[in-house]
């Protein structure tokens, strides 16, 4: 029997894990349910984040099954394998894959209603997958997108220009990958363009695609940003906010863009995506977009 708002996670590795851990320390909900293949590894992470509720707010933490999944408002989908160092996040497709047939399949067995929040990469195409698999409408089914990249990027951005990172609109996107962009010419502050030179940007936006390469090679895994990310998704979902945020969502006739999930920016509420929001993006931005949608349409032509 649910008792407020509940959150699934499935797959308690370093992003999983670190997401629940976010979600509780800002007490978003008021169950958050932990699952995984590895159980021991769920049931330790329910113990120890309970050993920490005296220092917070009132939530009920468990270790579960697939069952728990059952009137989840949220089920957010960390499983699978995460990337080596140099390997691409397209590397892990097959992979996940196979894991996520049976994790959506058990997922449909307990939950009708809820929404998908898709985290494992690659991202985008996980998200499409997770949506044909599931048949929920597409704005149920979210993947978190570029909206880290975006984050890396104004963070990237601010550090340049010494501006706090949340004064700094600007976004990245396309893939969640190697074909994503930046759209120069939407970034601002307080509605003007960043004083940058050519050379500054194209550092900034490399760092910004890299970023995940970078920080895989130093520690072997990205987690705290990208489980900040999750919570944002998931805040802006339970809040019914309304914010515009850079997740991966399903497009028709976007930018001549259709039948493919890839991050732009949408408005995301209670009911998951509301809407996307229309860009007034240059010439080469578009068709940038574009080739990065082909590429992922390519990638899926080859798992149907
Ligand atoms: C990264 C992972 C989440 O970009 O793809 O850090």
């Amino acid at each position: 029997m649910k008792n407020g708002t509940r959150i699934a996670v499935i797959g308690v590795g370093a992003v999983g894990s670190t997401a629940a851990y976010t979600l509780l320390l800002r007490e978003r909900m008021d169950e958050l349910v932990l699952i995984d293949a590895n159980h021991d590894k769920a049931v330790g992470d329910a113990l120890d984040m309970n050993h920490g509720l005296p220092f917070l707010g009132k939530s009920k933490v468990w270790a579960g099954t697939f069952e728990d999944c059952r009137s989840a408002d949220i089920i957010v989908i960390a499983a699978g394998a995460a990337q080596q160092p140099g390997e691409t996040r397209i590397a892990l497709l097959q992979r996940n894959i196979s894991i996520f047939e049976s994790v959506i399949d058990e997922i449909l067995k307990y939950n009708t209603h809820g929404i998908l929040l898709v985290a494992s990469n690659p991202v985008d195409i996980m998200s499409y997958f997770s949506w044909k698999r599931s048949g929920w409408p597409s704005n149920r089914v979210i993947g978190t997108g570029t909206l880290l990249d975006s984050a890396r990027f104004r963070y990237l951005i601010g550090s340049h220009l010494d501006i706090d990172p949340r004064s700094v609109h600007a976004h990245i996107v396309g893939e969640h990958g190697d074909s994503e962009l930046p759209l120069w010419s939407l970034a601002n502050i307080a509605g003007m363009e960043p004083e940058l030179t050519e050379d500054v940007k194209e550092t900034i936006f490399n760092n910004t695609k890299d970023a995940a390469y970078q920080i895989i090679q130093a520690k072997g895994a990205t987690y705290y940003a990208i489980a900040l990310a999750i919570d944002r998704i998931c805040t802006a979902i339970l809040r019914n906010e309304g914010s515009v945020l850079n997740v991966s969502t399903l497009l028709n006739n976007y930018e001549d863009i259709s039948d493919i999930y890839i991050g732009v920016p949408c408005v995301v509420d209670r009911q998951g995506v509301r809407s996307v929001v229309k860009l007034d993006i240059s010439d080469g931005e578009r068709i940038l977009l574009q080739r990065s949608a082909a590429k992922l349409k390519g990638i899926v032509s080859s798992i149907s």
